[in-house]
């Protein structure tokens, strides 16, 4: 077996194992991916200042992500269509995501369904809903998300209107993978994951496949998503979404501006996500760390701050965390894990954060991640950046 020792390691596994569309797919940011590279790279430019003789011993990194305890606070964010990143990929994510202790959410385009997923789980997930124009579909799928014994409703509402990502449109992704001279030869060299994947019927959009009206088969997906994104959606639209859902906390992913976490708050949102969807939406936009600061300062103390965005390993989380988030969640991290190695592979994504954050906090000589603040720290002075006025 591979000796994984961090996030690459996953990340090199993965990419000879699952055909190259899939392997785009996700490591891809829109058009010249300089949001996405900066979500990663800007963390290099935060330091942790190391202390010695303090107490090391009896370190704790258990705590709360609205409500719900959590072994570390790092959650799997929602990543679409993982079912082809390794077959039943979102059971095998949720499994690994529930014997870690940290929160799993599922997809809207996820392969397996809620209810499959559920099926094969013992511990509630949260769920993920776009802002799709079609009140009658959105109702159904939130009450199904009830009804499946989700715990938290996770509002993505940075997808209006889609990023382009170049690869994508290159390789003609398409779930399942539609076969090309080009892809045949491709998957002709992934022989481990076509098995598993022949082993499954789970191989569409399994929440959306036979439940929105007129698309009953695959092949008029395309044309479905297409259509169903809200271009017009605002604060009104977000409330009366959020009131779809009583099943318990409701978190808002996809906010990078100070003046949109204000305008959560008055909606009455539980938890925001400070992210810039890994970098797949607004390119040129700031990177997700360097966005948190001012967001914390202007509404932590109303509500409950999580992030994303570029985190590959514990020392991310950590600065993440000394910055003001209460959680944080990993979007590649765990899915190089799961095309690497499936549940085994995720399990070892978690593992590898969990003990870098519990070291690497150790050396800044603190022992329960509530102590972690921005102490520990030392932030270039215009890491937020001094810009003109306009
Ligand atoms: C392949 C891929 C698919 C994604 N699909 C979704 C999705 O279905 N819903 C959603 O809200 N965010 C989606 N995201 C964004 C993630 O939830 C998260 O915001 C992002 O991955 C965080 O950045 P990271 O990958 O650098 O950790 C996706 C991201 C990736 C990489």
């Amino acid at each position: 077996m591979a000796v994984i020792t961090n996030i690459d390691d996953l990340k090199r596994i993965y990419r000879r194992r699952v055909p190259k569309m899939f392997y785009d797919y996700a490591e891809s940011g829109s058009w010249t991916e300089q949001t996405f590279r900066e979500n990663s790279s800007d963390f290099s430019q935060i330091y942790l200042r190391q202390r010695i003789a303090k107490d090391m011993s009896n370190r704790t990194l258990a705590t709360q992500m609205v409500g719900h305890d959590v072994s570390m606070p790092v959650a799997l964010a929602p990543v679409g269509l993982t079912g082809m990143q390794s077959a039943d990929g979102e059971i095998k994510a949720a499994r690994a995501a529930e014997k870690a202790g940290v929160p799993f959410t599922l997809s809207t385009m996820s392969v397996c369904s809620i209810e499959e997923v559920a099926r094969k789980t013992t511990r509630p997930f949260w769920f993920q809903v776009y802002t799709l124009k079609d009140d009658d579909f959105m109702r159904r799928l939130i009450a199904r998300a009830k009804k499946a014994g989700c715990s938290a409703l996770v509002i993505t509402v940075d997808l209006q209107v889609l990023g382009q990502r170049h690869k994508d449109v290159r390789n003609g992704l398409s779930t399942p993978p539609k076969l090309t001279p080009k892809s045949i030869l491709d998957l002709s060299t992934k022989w481990r994951w076509g098995l598993e994947m022949l082993g499954t019927r789970n191989r569409f959009f399994g929440n959306i496949v036979g439940h929105a009206d007129g698309v009953s088969d695959p092949g008029s997906l395309a044309s479905w998503t297409a259509e169903a994104f809200d271009p017009a959606l605002d604060w009104t639209r977000i409330r009366h979404l959020m009131d779809m859902w009583d099943g318990g906390p409701v978190i808002l992913k996809g906010i990078l501006d100070v003046e949109d976490a204000k305008a959560a708050v008055a909606v009455g949102a539980d938890a925001i996500v400070v992210s810039n969807h890994g970098g797949r939406q607004l390119d040129g936009a700031l990177s997700s760390i360097r966005a948190l600061r001012p967001i914390v300062d202007a509404v932590g103390d109303k509500i409950e701050v999580h992030f994303d965005g570029g985190i590959r390993s514990g020392q991310d989380v950590l600065k993440a965390m000394a910055l003001g988030a209460k959680g944080t969640y990993i979007g590649r991290a765990w899915t190089y894990g799961l095309g690497a190695m499936g549940q085994k592979g995720v399990t070892a994504a978690l593992e590898v954060i969990r003990k870098e954050l519990d070291v690497s906090m150790a050396l800044c000589g603190r022992r329960d991640i509530h102590e972690v603040d921005r102490d520990i720290l030392l932030v270039p002075e215009d890491f937020e950046g001094r810009w003109a006025a306009n």
